[in-house]
């Protein structure tokens, strides 16, 4: 069989990316241009300031993984890119740079849910196995969703407001760290001790999730320590936070998995950078028998590798567009 190159963009959020993918799991060429220091010095992602970087950026990016496979657009099957959810004036510099690809090389355009790129970043570690129960944990989404097929999504539940790296990252700035702080809680937490009670949030029997309301007890708590003029124990609170967070997204996935009978699970989004989520998931799975993948560190962050392999698979089902495609803020898994 022909071999299929897909040439993938993403710019839903703070990095600018390219990358061209061979049959959907083979890595040719990766570039990725983070905007991190950047977003620091405001203490999160600033909408304008991401567009104009991702402006600034986007041909050299393109330029950049071009050289890197020695390849022309002209060996490409196919441009696909992240058409949304994420910030609108972001997610329209990547998407007219493929638009204007694809028109001016006869390319078909194929538009990837940035979610499914996430979930799709586990077919580079190896190819996805069927039925199977995929987290999303990122800055942006917290979802559970169970798949048939490729591209046969069921979104079995998600976070009913903040999205746990979300979470991540205001617990981290409400101790002094700075954006994005999940890198460092992670850190942290594997030399504190699990010594500050926190509440396990919507400890439930659903499928969904909460985060806010364990945001609010740490604020409070490092409020109520400061007016008392204790010292926060910064290592130990990492700790603690991250074990309910870790309790909230093993329950709910190992029950999702017990209830539809599914033996392989993935996990995906920049939270499945974490150690320690990454390593229980791996305990859990092997105790109880369920083949477990999880993308390497550099494809759990955005990237457009895992645009890439999600666009070979929407390639292969016909799932292209023409160039009145519009990137769209929200948009439901599909
Ligand atoms: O997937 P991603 O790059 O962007 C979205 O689509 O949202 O995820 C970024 C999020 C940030 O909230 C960041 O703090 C978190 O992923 N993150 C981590 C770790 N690395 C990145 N959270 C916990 N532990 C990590 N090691
Ligand atoms: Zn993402």
């Amino acid at each position: 069989m022909k071999d299929v190159y897909i040439f993938g963009i993403e710019s839903s959020c703070d990095e600018t990316s390219c990358s061209i993918v061979k049959n959907g799991k083979e890595e040719i060429a990766t570039v990725i241009s983070s905007q991190i220091d950047v977003h620091k010095n405001f203490g999160g992602v600033v909408p304008e300031i991401a567009s104009r970087h991702h402006v600034k950026n986007i041909t050299m990016v393109i330029d950049e993984c071009l050289e890197k496979a020695g390849m022309t657009i002209d060996d490409m099957d196919a441009i696909a890119v992240t058409y949304g959810p994420g910030l609108i004036g972001s997610l329209l510099v990547g998407l007219e740079a493929a638009k204007t690809l694809a028109w001016i090389h006869k390319k078909p355009l194929v538009p990837v849910h940035h979610i499914s790129g996430h979930i799709y970043a586990n077919n580079l570690v190896e190819e996805m196995r069927f039925p199977l129960i995929a987290l999303i944990i990122s800055g942006g989404h917290t979802e559970l969703v169970y798949m048939k097929d490729h591209y046969s999504f069921e979104k079995l539940g998600g976070t009913l407001d903040d999205a746990v790296g979300e979470c991540y990252d205001k617990v981290a700035r409400v101790i002094g760290v700075p954006y994005p702080g999940g890198p460092t809680l992670d850190r942290w937490s594997t030399e504190g001790n699990d010594t500050y009670e926190l509440p396990v949030p919507l400890n439930d029997d659903s499928y969904n999730f909460s985060f806010s309301g364990l945001k609010s007890a740490v604020i409070n708590l490092v409020h109520n320590e400061e007016q008392r003029g204790n010292e926060i124990r910064k290592k130990d609170l990492a700790t603690s936070f991250q074990n309910r967070v870790i309790e909230s997204l093993t329950k709910k996935t190992m029950k999702a998995l017990e209830d539809k009978n599914v033996k392989n699970l993935i996990v995906a989004g920049g939270v499945a950078a974490n150690q320690l989520i990454r390593k229980r998931f791996q305990e859990l799975c092997e105790e109880k028998n369920i083949h477990y993948t999880v993308p390497e560190l550099k494809y759990c962050t955005d990237n457009a590798a895992m645009i890439a392999a999600s666009g070979y698979f929407a390639y292969q089902l016909g799932r292209t567009s023409d160039l009145t495609l519009n990137s769209k803020s929200s948009d439901t898994l599909r």
